[in-house]
Parts: structure tokens; sequence; C-alpha cells
């Protein structure tokens, strides 16, 4: 019969290596310990979560119509009252390049990808997200109060990734050009 060595059922080791190594071992488990509950924290902090569903576009075709055709690019007001943004990220811009969304409504964001992958995120919300192509990216805030925000790529797209970003410009509810906004996406540039 083969002879099995049993590492956990060997003796602890003595001296300064044996001190050495649960040292090690401790505190490699207190920072696994740490790493995990950041993310934790962080994950019912910001609310944030996985995406729930896939939803695949032909992202070489997003010019020729359909969803991410240019005129409905921008913010559009469904039925139910909540806004739902429309956005094309291509090298090495957000088309549009300026958001306008109202205050207090809940706000849908879709982005799709015409070339690399890119990302996104608008600072002091939830919104964080990879928009790769094929997919349709999805994501789902509520803007407390107006005001200007930055949303910059941040997935690295290639030589002019770090001029890529766009502005959030969050308006009062009742300022929002509704009436466009059901007719047609509006945005502010
Ligand atoms: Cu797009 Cu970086």
């Amino acid at each position: 019969m083969a002879e099995t060595v049993n590492v956990a059922q060997q003796p602890p080791q003595s001296g300064a290596g044996g001190r050495a190594e649960r040292l090690w071992a401790r505190s490699m488990t207190a920072c696994i310990v740490v790493f995990l509950g950041v993310i934790v924290f962080t994950s019912a902090h910001w609310g944030l979560h996985p995406p729930s569903r896939v939803e695949t576009i032909d992202s070489t075709s997003l010019h020729k119509g359909g969803e991410f055709s240019e005129a409905n690019l921008g913010t559009s007001i469904a039925p139910d009252g909540s806004a739902v943004v429309r956005v094309v990220a291509q090298q090495y811009a957000f088309v549009p390049s300026c958001v306008l969304v109202p205050a207090g409504v809940p706000v849908t964001m879709r982005l799709a990808s015409a070339d690399a992958v890119h990302g996104f995120l608008i600072q002091g919300t939830n919104v964080n997200a990879m928009v790769v192509p094929g997919y349709v990216t999805t994501a789902h805030t509520t803007f407390a109060e107006s005001g200007d925000r930055l949303m910059p790529c941040h997935e690295f797209c290639g030589v002019g990734h770090h001029a890529m970003w766009a502005h959030v410009r969050i308006v009062d509810a009742k300022q929002f050009p509704f009436g466009d906004a059901k007719a047609k996406a509006v945005s502010c540039g």
C-alpha cells in the first residue's frame, strides 16, 4: 500500500522558521478576510450587482438602424415616466457626449460599443460597468439632485482612451424637456 503523507497531521514546526511561517499564514488570512470584507461592504454600500441578464447586439451595424441608430441616441421618456438613455461608446468618444437626464426620476442607461471594449462610470453614483462589443450594457440609477457629473471611459481602449469621457447634466425634472423626450431622444451635446 502506498504511503500517504497528510500535511495537516505533521507536527507544527518549532523555532524561528515555524514562527515566521505561522506569522505569514496569519497575516495572509487577515488580508483575505479584509479583502472579502471590502467587497461585501462596497457591494452593499453602493448597491452594486452583477448583470442580471445578457442581451446581445451586432456591434458592427449599430449605425445602420435599430435601437442605437443616431436618432435614438440620448434620453427618451418611457411610457411609465422613467428615462432611458442610449449611448454608443466608440474610439474615442461617447455619443452623445453630453447626456441630459432629469433628477429624481429612475434612469436606465443602455450602452453599446461600436468597436473595442470600453467602460463607463458616473462619478458619485453606483453606475460603473464595462461596454463589451456584442452586448448591451444596462445600468439603473436615480440622480438625487441636479448638477454636472463626469462620465469617463475606464477601460483602456486604445491611444485615445485618456480623452474619452462624457458629461452627464442632471436637471430639475420640471425643467427637463419632457415633451421633446417623449417624441425623440434629447441630449445636451
Ligand atoms: Cu473607451 Cu477607454
